[in-house]
């Protein structure tokens, strides 16, 4: 078993991850051993109850079954769950549990931190995406109709148990979604601050055996991204600089899911367009050279990620303007500056008119 820490200032906010290829059925003891409560409500995700309710076996009256897909991280489902916990007399110091991918973690981890000023959680998080990305580092919320993950809060879950059998029944486009974040980690990698893990070679060494979803290389790529986001997040819990560089790719990505109605791509397609769109403007602005554009757009094949039609500039900038990562006039872009690096920059309108032309 890999066992990382997350350290953010305060004792309260240190929390262990665990990632293991253990079988479910002994996971799921572990598990229960783990929640050692007198009253906890499990979320879990419809299609992963279907599969492993049975090996959880949780007594039906703590379980809150979810429909699957983003349109649930919704604020009614927010308000059946805060129902649901206060028919379950929890008190704070009993805790929930969500088991799924990234929607149940954002969306009970957004319940846990405002019921009763908030209540202990856990992650387990049962795709690649939410292992690799929304699992880790406190981020919570809910969508509403001006975007994404608007309503929210940070709020550390108290720990992170991460198994990767659970990724051996994902379908191929929901793997490739996470693909899509890990591919991330591999272009802001040295502007991570970490030690050096060269996920770039992890990535082409074991290409074979990540698509084949081989259980102990995915623990080790697991490792690989939550180290490098740990490094981010322990240096910036809440987004004021270091941690904006999470979000290569997600800037026009955000845009692509929001004119999509979040329903045409993947998260992992439209950060990678996100990406390319990134390295376009980098060369436009003589951050770097075509040839490692050239060297990106050979990955993104490699993980046969297609190019996404592309909008008209003011339907993108209109919505750029709205997302949280747009301040002051100003859209924040995370640019590659060189190989595996990245910078924080920030455009005003006119400015990004003329580069995404
Ligand atoms: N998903 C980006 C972050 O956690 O900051």
């Amino acid at each position: 078993m890999i066992n990382l820490n997350v350290n953010i200032n305060s004792k309260e906010k240190t929390y262990p991850i665990y990632i293991d290829n253990e079988s479910i059925d002994s996971f799921c003891e572990k598990i229960k051993i783990s929640i050692n409560k007198k009253n906890f409500l499990v979320v879990i995700s419809e299609k992963v109850y279907r599969l492993y309710g049975k090996a959880f076996n949780f007594p039906s009256k703590n379980l809150f079954v979810l429909k699957d897909g983003e349109r649930e991280k919704n604020i009614k489902n927010y308000k059946k769950i805060l129902d649901r916990a206060f028919k379950l007399n929890l008190t704070r110091s009993d805790m929930m549990i969500a088991i799924g991918g990234g929607v149940v973690g954002d969306l009970v981890g957004f319940v846990a931190s405002t019921y009763m000023r908030g209540i202990d959680f856990i992650q387990i998080p049962t795709t690649l995406l939410a292992c690799v990305d929304s699992s880790v580092g406190g981020k919570t919320g809910i969508d509403n109709a001006f975007g994404k993950n608007l309503v929210g809060t940070f709020y550390q879950p108290k720990a992170v148990f991460i198994n990767t059998n659970f990724l051996t029944t994902l379908d191929e486009r929901q793997f490739k979604t996470g693909l899509g974040e890990v591919v991330k980690y591999a272009f802001i990698e040295k502007s991570c601050k970490c030690q050096e893990f060269n996920l770039t070679n992890f990535l082409n060494e074991h290409f074979d055996k990540i698509f084949s979803k081989n259980t102990k290389i995915l623990n080790e790529l697991i490792k690989i991204c939550i180290s490098l986001k740990i490094s981010v997040v322990e240096k910036d819990e809440k987004e004021g600089n270091l941690r904006k560089i999470l979000n290569f790719g997600h800037t026009y990505g955000h845009v692509i899911e929001k004119l999509t109605h979040y329903k045409k791509y993947t998260h992992g397609e439209a950060i990678i367009e996100g990406m390319r769109l990134a390295f376009h403007i980098s060369v436009k602005k003589g951050f770097i050279d075509k040839n490692y554009e050239f060297y990106a757009e050979d990955i993104f094949k490699k993980y046969k990620f297609k190019q996404i039609p592309s909008f008209s500039s003011d339907k993108i900038l209109d919505t750029m303007k709205l997302d949280k990562k747009a301040s002051k006039e100003k859209i924040t872009f995370i640019l590659p500056t060189d190989y595996s690096k990245v910078e924080i920059f920030e455009f005003t309108e006119p400015e990004l008119a003329d580069l995404i032309s």
